[in-house]
């Protein structure tokens, strides 16, 4: 079985910046696990399905075939033999369905089973919500990546900005990665928490290269 570095923690936190650096340095292959959801969350809005209707979900989740090859480090997704455009994935509207697709146990298990088929192929550094708590307990790097809202609500509105993706005020980006966090933290199934064993890195007054250098640090020694 392959080796697996897990991060969680909520959004804006540094988890995909911090995970790609890493991986990059060790040659473990970066894998996003929000975009999983985020597709669901795209098919939903493309099919016309309400994400809050958990049956809906629950189909179309079953019905979804997930596909996906690594690319320069980078697990990249395919949908009927096509990368799945990263800006489709972050658009407000995804952004604003996708805890509700998140929250449905069958459509979890999917992307679950999903998750940890990949690292039967790679060494993998993995990131989302439930990583270090459901996906991956088992491995011995699990961290737990968190910020003051306010530092991470700046660093998503600089983020889409730079991309080009939105043009949201401040305030209006950090509600939605609000509201996103309380329905991540609060569901019945696989809540966003720092487990027990789980390393804590606040980042709110640390450069991205401080975060890099403390999560390599922390990892056991003969992966590094
Ligand atoms: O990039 P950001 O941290 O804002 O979000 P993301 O990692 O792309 O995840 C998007 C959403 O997917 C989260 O707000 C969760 O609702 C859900 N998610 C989850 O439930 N479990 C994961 N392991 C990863 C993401």
């Amino acid at each position: 079985m392959h080796r697996v570095i897990a991060i969680d923690g909520p959004s804006g936190s540094g988890k995909s910046s911090v995970s790609r650096r890493v991986g990059r340095q060790l040659g473990f292959v970066h894998l996003d696990s929000g975009a999983l959801y985020r597709i669901l969350a795209r098919a939903c809005l493309r099919q016309g399905v309400n994400p809050q209707d958990d049956t809906a979900v629950e189909a179309l989740a079953k019905s979804y075939h997930f596909d996906a090859q690594e690319q320069n480090g980078e697990l990249v997704f395919l949908e009927n033999g096509a990368c799945v455009p990263d800006d489709e994935l972050r658009t407000p509207e995804v952004n604003g369905c996708v805890s509700y697709v998140a929250k449905v146990p069958p459509a979890r298990t999917i992307v679950t089973d999903f998750l940890r088929s990949l690292r039967e192929r790679f060494d993998l550094i993995t990131e989302g919500r439930d990583i270090t708590t459901v996906v991956f307990p088992d491995t011995p790097a699990r961290f737990y990546l968190t910020a003051s809202a306010e530092a991470r609500a700046l660093r998503r509105q600089k983020e889409e900005l730079e991309k080009g993706i939105a043009t949201q005020t401040a305030e209006a980006v950090k509600a939605s990665l609000l509201a996103r966090d309380k329905i991540d933290s609060t569901r019945a199934c696989a809540p966003l928490h720092k487990a027990d064993g789980v390393i804590e890195i606040d980042s709110s007054n640390l450069t991205l290269e401080q975060v890099v250098d403390a999560v390599l640090n922390l990892l056991p020694t003969d992966w590094k």
